[in-house]
């Protein structure tokens, strides 16, 4: 075994345990937050299910954002759906058998790699052209773009210009699910390609890409516009409610 099949395979297990740990604890911090304010965005649905339905198109179809900024939704929405068909594109590489949506979505998958790339130039211009959003960009809102953009060329180079064994690559990758190691080919880009996305791994729970699960948790968008028929208390203002007839003052 190989240096470079250990190096790796260590690489990804400590990358998968880094990004399901830190969203898993990442999202157990949001959940136990308090939300102690009633500030849903108004107008906004009066019911639980008319929440669900609002939740739905906002991470369908970017529905606020669409109504904020067109430019920004366009390359936005561009980018994430690119992003969802690319990933979907993935999975050949860790199922066996492969499974039949996952191969019908393939054609779609790759084009969905330059789709990908348009959004996220979009996204990337609108930090440097538009003022305000410049002012508001920091070095890792670039940085960020970077990584992406880099993942996604590294993918399209591979496709495109110089194949990597793909087959081998898929048994790798089986063996490191499996516990039974297998070599990882060493074509340059491959390896690129694989370091980018274990970086992505790694960072992600710590970085601003955690809006996707943070969505669910944002109370402008969860809370329903019902404070007249149910009063609203939770966390720390529940708990004070419930002890102030005993305690004085
Ligand atoms: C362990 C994770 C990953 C593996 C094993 C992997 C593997 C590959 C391989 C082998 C290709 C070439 C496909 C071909 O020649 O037919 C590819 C392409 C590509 N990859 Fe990845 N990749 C991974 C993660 C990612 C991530 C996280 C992204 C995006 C954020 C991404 C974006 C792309 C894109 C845009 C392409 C070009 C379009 C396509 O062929 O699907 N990859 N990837």
């Amino acid at each position: 075994m190989s240096a470079l099949t250990i190096g790796y395979a260590l690489l990804f297990y400590a990358a998968t345990a880094m990004f399901v740990g830190g969203v898993a604890y990442k999202i157990s911090v949001y959940a136990r937050t308090p939300q102690p304010l009633k500030i849903p965005t108004t107008p906004a649905p009066t019911t639980g299910a008319g929440v669900v339905w609002r939740m739905f198109k906002e991470v369908t179809l970017f529905e606020s954002l669409f109504k904020a900024n067109k430019w920004t939704w366009l390359f936005g929405w561009l980018f994430h759906v690119a992003l969802l068909l690319v990933l979907a594109r993935h999975l050949r590489y860790f199922t066996e058998p492969v499974w039949a949506w996952v191969a019908l979505v393939q054609p779609f998958g790759l084009y969905a790699g330059f789709g990908m790339l348009a959004g996220l130039f979009g996204l990337w211009a609108r930090r440097f052209l538009v003022d305000r959003v410049r002012y508001i960009s920091g070095p890792s809102d670039h940085l960020m773009l970077a990584l992406l953009v880099a993942i996604a060329a590294s993918g399209l180079a591979m496709k495109f210009l110089v194949h990597t064994d793909i087959i081998a690559l898929k048994a790798f990758f089986l063996g490191l699910m499996y516990f039974s190691w297998q070599p990882l080919p060493a074509s340059p880009v491959l390896l690129i390609h694989l370091a980018l996305a274990a970086t992505l791994m790694i960072v992600f729970p710590i970085s601003k890409l955690l809006h996707a699960p943070g969505i669910f948790f944002s109370p402008t968008r969860n809370q329903a516009d019902n404070p007249r028929e149910r009063r609203h208390a939770a966390g720390w203002s529940a708990r004070i409610d419930n002890t102030r007839g005993t305690t004085s003052g």
